[in-house]
């Protein structure tokens, strides 16, 4: 069953609002490569203000000051008139809300199921949930081996405040600054941003969980000066990435019961060997998480050279969608009391579906420029009707063999979860979706 929610997007394209922006978003972006530039030298105890805050996370009254300090909900923060700002209003709206922070809400049940796992383990993870969602390239690529030219870092697949600073597309995005400021075993969950297309599975936002150990330095001792392949092929390595394998496959067992695994070699550049994990779920085979033992430069890049250990990161939604049977994305950053009342902390309940509006189905179909983006037309019409949108579906494109003119046509689902839509008011956004395109260089037919 495919639901949908009505998001309550901000769609403005306020100029006046975004120019009083740039000022303090140009703050902003000096100061945070300046924090990185800090960083790269600073012994900890030098940082106190930065140090407090990440700590704060497990405390309430620390919390609280955090909060003060810097509101994350503020959509201001993310929008500015940067010529490379590519946040639109109703992205800027969704940073801040902090859905794993809340018991109950199935992504913080979730979050905190996994938490009460490692908790029963003997090694003590430090717990982070409130970091910056704005972090520099260097701390969600550079730091993590992420080469220059990695399309994970194109502005077609994630969203830049300035040429410096994103919303993080991975909460591995935090793992060199933790392992830096001198954390050994740690968990750090979040929201997380990319780019991407439309159903009931992809959403802009959703949140991840990482998580990071390392290993006794007496225990690395005879192995911590190999590198590359004699490194990777030694018995301690072996030995982390066991470790590994036993710690995730006691997590998925804690989630779902006993299930069966398999282990597939996967490739992550900060990460060797990589790994992925997928369980058999009712009969099916899912992929649940990425993980491997931390490749060494990494390591040396965050002042650790001499620690070996292991990471992994999972998505929550996936785990949530499987285990409450959550049958659309969208549901979770619904307003809607006739989900929310369904949860209850601690508790994995099965989701019981709700009244479903009638979908209206309208297509658009243009000639593209050579440059075309799929994601910034996906991206526009999630501007114009927010979580209207239900689904755009590629229906038909040809090439026009004389001129050499390529053209798609897109079938756009719009549908309220709490509402019956009119024919006028998918027709007034359809016909604002047609002005735009041209905007992007497309040729509406
Ligand atoms: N950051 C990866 C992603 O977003 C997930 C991941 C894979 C995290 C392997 C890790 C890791 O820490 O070791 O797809």
């Amino acid at each position: 069953m495919g639901c949908l929610i009505l998001l309550l997007a901000q769609c403005t394209n306020d100029v006046k609002l975004r120019q009083h922006q740039t000022m303090k978003f140009l703050t902003l972006c000096v100061s945070a490569v300046l924090l990185d530039a800090a960083l790269a030298w600073a012994p900890l105890s030098s940082l106190p203000s930065r140090t407090a805050k990440r700590t704060a996370a497990t405390s309430p009254l620390a919390m609280a000051s955090v909060a003060e300090e810097v509101d994350y909900a503020n959509a201001e923060r993310y929008l500015s008139e940067h010529p490379n700002n590519n946040v639109p209003p109703h992205i800027a709206a969704l940073v801040g809300r902090g859905l794993h922070t809340k018991p109950d809400h199935p992504i913080g049940i979730i979050r905190a199921k996994i938490q009460e796992y490692f908790a029963s383990l003997p090694d003590d993870y430090k717990i982070f949930d409130a970091e910056d969602p704005i972090v520099t390239t260097k701390q969600c690529f550079d730091d993590l081996r992420i080469d220059p030219d990695h399309p994970g870092r194109s502005p077609s697949d994630t969203y830049y405040i300035c040429d410096e600073t994103l919303l993080r597309t991975h909460t591995s995005a935090h793992q060199s600054m933790h392992l830096r400021d001198g954390y050994e075993a740690f968990l750090c969950a979040g929201d997380v941003y990319r780019r991407d297309e439309i159903d009931s599975s992809h959403y802009p936002a959703f949140h991840q969980l990482e998580g990071v150990k390392l290993f006794d330095q007496e225990e690395m001792d005879s192995a911590s000066h190999l590198k590359g392949e004699e490194w990777v092929k030694s018995p301690e390595c072996q030995a982390i990435a066991d470790d590994l394998k036993n710690v995730l496959e006691g997590l998925m067992d804690h989630l779902f019961g006993e299930t069966e695994k398999k282990w597939s070699e996967d490739y992550f550049p900060f990460t060797e060997p990589s790994l992925e994990l997928e369980i058999k779920y009712q009969g099916e085979w899912l992929e649940v998480l990425g993980c491997g033992v931390i490749h060494e430069e990494v390591l040396s890049m965050a002042d650790r050279a001499e620690r070996r250990g292991w990471a992994f990161g999972l998505g929550l939604e996936r785990l949530a969608m499987i285990l409450f049977e959550i049958p659309d994305i969208r549901l979770f950053w619904t307003d809607d009391e006739r989900f929310h009342s369904q949860f209850k902390e601690g508790q994995i309940i099965k989701f019981e579906p709700y009244s479903k509006y009638p979908p209206v189905f309208k297509d658009i179909a243009f000639w593209l420029p050579d440059d075309f983006v799929e994601n910034d037309f996906f991206e526009m019409a999630r501007g114009v009707a927010g979580d209207l949108v239900e689904k755009i579906d590629l229906i038909d494109e040809f090439t026009n063999p004389k001129t050499n003119r390529s053209s798609k046509c897109y079938r756009i689902t719009y549908r309220s979860m709490d509402r019956s839509l009119t024919n006028d008011e998918i027709d007034e956004l359809q016909d604002n979706l047609r002005d735009q395109s041209a905007d992007l260089g497309l040729e509406v037919r």
